[in-house]
């Protein structure tokens, strides 16, 4: 944290006395300090607190007749690499989600252009209620990032999440946000994700329970470590993250003609996206009427194949599949990297319980363009999508 400039913004939790604690654990580190505060915040812990320890001048007033002339919650956000909010209120995280800006510290979030690091804590009524996780939810696709609070006992008595995180938690992930590799700077990569809705009438789709997150964490990872990200997704609930290029599609079809589209321009394609293999031999117009007990015959063809599409065309892209199977995993997933040329596959077997589809976990194998089996062990999509990024060669970075 050597020579970082962090801002330090402390909302008005009954946790705003550990942000004294935070303040000296972060300059001892090395990173310089700015505080602030919102209006309430001075109710718990006084801004000359904050003041004699960083030796800085807090800002806590917009209507300050010294801090106003010089536009001071533009100028102290424009030199900051972090904004750290410790403690963040159910209230201060509102504002933020909302463009609110009536104090000191929201000012300053809607003026900064930098990173946002965020460490809530609050009663566990408050924590669980959905206005709170949705304003979160939206944050988060805002590119802010939380330090999830912790369960335990909380101020008021009560037990259950809100706890603020454990401060060697918090100094953690600040200096894995500055440690954080760039080592994708400069490669473009393409991220398919999701599943596809083939429509058989104007109301009925044939799909699968593929969630995305997958897909979504190798675009959110990829982006994080500096690569140029486009991430096509079939329909899923998720919020794409930050920064990157999203293009929504339905069909096998539309994905395979928007994976076209950019295949040529990208150094990598990561095929994450559970695609239907069948769609309709005809659309029906109208809905499909009921019929009898005998029920009905529905003729299905073969999509188009993205993978085997793009390695026809493929020049240089490190291509990687995935084999989702529920027997013979190995030698089906062998059998795909061979046929489809592909780099990298990971297999997972998607009958195991607990990982696979809409999980949060995975458990899957990697297999290499050398055929050497790699068996990872269940961890979180995130952690899998950090290791997969890891296996592109720098060769696959076009020039
Ligand atoms: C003793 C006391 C403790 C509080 N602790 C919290 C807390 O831990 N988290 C929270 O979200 N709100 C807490 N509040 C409520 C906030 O102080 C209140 O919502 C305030 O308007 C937040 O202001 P700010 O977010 O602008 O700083 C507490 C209130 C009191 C009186």
């Amino acid at each position: 944290m050597e020579n970082k400039k962090i801002v330090l913004a402390v909302s008005a939790g009954i946790a705003a006395y550990k942000a004294v604690e935070l303040l000296r654990l972060l300059m001892k580190e090395g990173a310089e300090v700015q505080v602030a505060m919102s209006a309430n915040a001075g109710q718990f812990v006084t801004p000359l607190t904050f003041e004699a320890l960083s030796g800085k001048p807090v800002y806590h007033q917009i209507f300050d007749a010294k801090n106003s002339g010089d536009m001071e919650h533009i100028r102290v956000a424009e030199n900051a690499d972090l904004m750290l909010v410790v403690p963040a209120t159910a209230s201060t995280i509102g504002k933020m989600a909302n463009g609110l800006a009536d104090d000191a510290l929201s000012n300053l979030y809607l003026a900064f252009k930098g990173s946002v690091m965020v460490a809530p804590a609050m009663n566990d009524g408050m924590w669980q209620n959905p206005a709170v996780q949705d304003n979160i939810a939206k944050l988060t696709s805002h590119g802010v990032e939380f330090v999830e609070p912790e369960q335990g006992e909380l101020a008021c008595g009560a037990i259950g999440p809100g706890r603020l995180s454990d401060l060697d938690t918090i100094m953690g992930r600040v200096r894995n946000h500055f440690n954080q590799l760039q080592d994708l700077q400069g490669m473009r990569i393409l991220v398919t994700a999701g599943p596809t809705h083939e429509p058989l009438d104007p109301v009925r789709y044939l799909s699968n329970p593929s969630s995305g997150k997958m897909g979504y964490a190798v675009a959110e990872r990829a982006k994080a470590r500096g690569a140029e990200v486009v991430l096509i997704s079939g329909p899923t609930h998720l919020n794409p993250p930050a920064g990157i290029k999203f293009e929504p599609c339905k069909t096998a079809a539309e994905m395979n003609s928007l994976v076209q589209e950019h295949f040529l321009e990208c150094d990598v394609l990561v095929m994450s996206a559970a695609v239907g293999d069948f769609t309709a031999a005809k659309l029906e117009k109208e809905k499909i009427k009921k019929q009898g007990e005998e029920g009905r015959t529905l003729k299905l063809v073969a999509t188009k194949d993205i993978l085997m599409e793009a390695s026809k065309i493929k020049t240089r892209q490190f291509v990687v599949g995935f084999a989702a199977e529920t027997q013979n995993l190995i030698e089906s997933a062998l059998e795909k990297l061979r046929k489809k040329k592909l780099d990298l596959i990971v297999a997972n077997d998607i009958s195991a319980p607990g990982i696979g589809f809409q999980s949060d976990n995975n458990q899957v194998t990697l297999i290499g363009s050398d055929e050497k089996i790699e068996n990872l062990p269940r961890m979180t999509k995130k952690e899998i999508a950090n290791i997969l990024l890891d296996k592109i060669p720098s060769r696959a970075r076009g020039e």
